[in-house]
């Protein structure tokens, strides 16, 4: 059964009036918050409005034409590798200075709030960043936050590319939880599509593109912060 879920972009205010507090129609959240508590991933087509996508591909065509995304690493906690047999693409993270970025970390605000009120994840934060991939771009199979680290907990990917086709490659590969999950979907990059899913359980990778590509991966945190500290002796 391929929990793809319908559209329902049209329920989502433009990109004008969009406000932090509720550009997310309730309906649409329920279904991702219970995707994340049964398989673990979902697709959502038609998830972003067209103005914001269209807001957002200009703002990544500026960053671009500055020359400011940078060569993306592998690994965490510091230990960065540039590594091209794993991933080619650069990255630049998102702030609220800009519009477009801001509207986009709005939604995804309205989102934490809604899947801490369905599924009690305490997602204390979220980052995310530009991706470009250039022709030829890909990214190997990988899971977003390793087992124990409980910081990345629920990965967000989100599409900006119009009119991608079968051919243009570039999909998102998902494979269920577990090592000999099987492959349960390839997702075509299209604008406005988001991809949901659990970021300790869920392998992914990006089949090699043949345009360039443009994705938002994201994720919602929690304080690794509190729950690692140890409780202060009375
Ligand atoms: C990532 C990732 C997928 C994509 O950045 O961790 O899996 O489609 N990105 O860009
Ligand atoms: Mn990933």
């Amino acid at each position: 059964m391929h929990p793809t879920l319908p559209a329902t972009a049209e329920l989502i205010p433009g990109l004008r009036s969009l406000n932090p507090v509720s550009p997310l129609d309730s309906s649409r959240s329920d279904a991702v918050a219970e995707a994340l508590s049964g398989t673990g991933w979902c697709v959502v087509e038609d998830f972003l409005p067209a103005d914001l996508t269209a807001a957002l591909q200009t703002r990544a065509a500026a960053l671009e034409s500055k020359g400011l995304p940078t060569q993306a690493g592998i690994g965490r906690d510091g230990e960065l590798h540039l590594n091209g047999s794993v991933r080619n693409a650069s990255i630049h993270w998102l702030g609220s200075t800009n519009a477009a970025e801001s509207a986009y970390l709005g939604i995804m605000e309205a989102l934490r709030g809604a899947l801490n009120r369905r599924l009690f994840l305490g997602l204390f934060e979220f980052e995310s960043h530009f991706a470009f991939y250039p022709p030829g771009g890909f990214y190997a199979r990988h899971l977003d936050s390793l087992k124990g680290a409980r910081n990345r907990m629920v990965s967000v990917v989100s599409y900006l590319n119009p009119n991608w086709t079968e051919g243009d490659g570039g999909q998102l590969i998902v494979w269920n939880a577990g090592e000999d999950g099987q492959e349960v979907a390839r997702v075509s990059p299209k604008a406005g599509t988001v991809v949901v899913f659990l970021s300790e359980e869920i392998p992914h990778a990006v089949e090699p593109t043949h345009r360039s590509r443009l994705a938002i991966p994201g994720w919602f945190r929690i304080n690794s912060s509190t729950v690692d500290r140890v409780d202060p002796p009375l």
